[in-house]
This record gives structure tokens, sequence and C-alpha cells, in this order.
């Protein structure tokens, strides 16, 4: 008979106690999504792979936060974007994060050839319907795509950022 497996309670408990404070070294930012799930999806992949999630600081992204976080109050570390997202992607680019935008595009590297974040990284997420804008996607570091042999056109955006995300950190 094989031995018997280790149930989830038990292996949360082999794992750190609470939540990860600011690591620092990788933020997600979903700028532009809109959906609550998505980015409630979002912070939980932020917690498994121990980054931080940067979002503007608005009511929407507040209220949807609230209504998408089912870690119950342990959340991982909250960055809020202010005055405005793009001075905000500025002050990182001059603070030397590397800027990461997920989105498919001419030239991005496939997701297999994504190397780990070997310095502190910010991974851009776009909006549900519009992507992440042309102008920002001229100043970032280095678009991932991630590629696909099915029908549909793209990804759900949680998915996809949850993908990159364990990649950057390394666990995938
Ligand atoms: C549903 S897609 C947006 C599609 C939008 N209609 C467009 O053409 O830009 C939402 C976001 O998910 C991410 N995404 C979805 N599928 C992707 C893929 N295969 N590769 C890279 N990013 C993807 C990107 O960040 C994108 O901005």
């Amino acid at each position: 008979m094989s031995a018997p497996r280790t149930k989830p309670r038990e292996l949360r408990a082999q794992r750190r106690r609470g939540r990860h404070g600011c690591w620092d070294h990788l933020v997600v930012a979903p700028l532009w999504v809109a959906y609550d799930a998505n980015l409630g999806t979002l912070l939980r992949t932020c917690d498994a792979v121990g980054a931080c999630l940067a979002v503007p600081r608005t009511p929407h992204y507040r209220a949807a936060l609230e209504v998408g976080d089912t870690l119950r109050g342990r959340r991982p570390c909250i960055h809020w974007v202010a005055p405005t997202k793009e001075g905000w992607l500025a002050e990182q680019h001059k603070a030397g994060r590397r800027i990461v935008a997920v989105e498919l595009v001419d030239g991005a590297t496939p997701l297999p050839r994504l190397e780990p974040a070997r310095s502190p990284t910010v991974l851009l997420l776009g909006h549900e319907h519009h992507g992440v804008p042309d102008d920002v996607l001229a100043e970032v570091d280095e678009c991932v795509e991630i590629p696909m042999v099915g029908w549909g056109a793209s990804l759900n955006v949680a998915v996809a950022g949850s993908l990159v995300a364990y990649r950057l950190a390394g666990l995938s």
C-alpha cells in the first residue's frame, strides 16, 4: 500500500505562518484590469509567489479588492499607484526596476524563454478589452507573450498574469 498523501491543510502548516511582507522584488501591476474577479485572482497569485500587487489608488480598485480578496485579511502587500499610472511607471524605471509587459505583440519573448527575475521587476497587465496602451508598450523593457494554439484570441488576463508571475518568481 502506498504512503498516505499530505493534505492541503498540513502542507499549508509547513509553509509560512502569515502573509509575506513587502518583498519588492516582483510587483504585479494590473494597472488597467477592471474586473473584481480578475483582481482577486491576481491577489491570490501574488500571495502564492511572494509578489506585491500594485493598483491605482481609486475607489474602484479599493472596492474591487475588498470584493475579490478571499485571503481573509492576510492579503499580500499592496502598492497604491498615485497620482498617475504614467508617473508611477516613470518612478519605477528611475528606481532601476525592470518593466515587463505581458502582451501579444511583435518581438515579445515567448513565455518558455522568459528568465526568472534577477533584479526588481514590475509585471504590467492590460485591460480586459483594450490591453496595455501602445504608448506604455513603447517604453517597457520587455514584452512577454504566452503562446497559444487554440481558437481564442487571448487568455483571461488573470490567467496570463499568473503564468508569467510564476515564471518570473522562478517557480515554474
Ligand atoms: C484579454 S487580453 C486583451 C485583449 C485585447 N483585445 C487586445 O487585443 O489587446 C487582456 C490582457 O491579458 C494579457 N494576455 C492575454 N493573453 C495573452 C497572451 N497570450 N500573451 C500575453 N498576454 C496575454 C495581456 O496583458 C492583455 O492585455
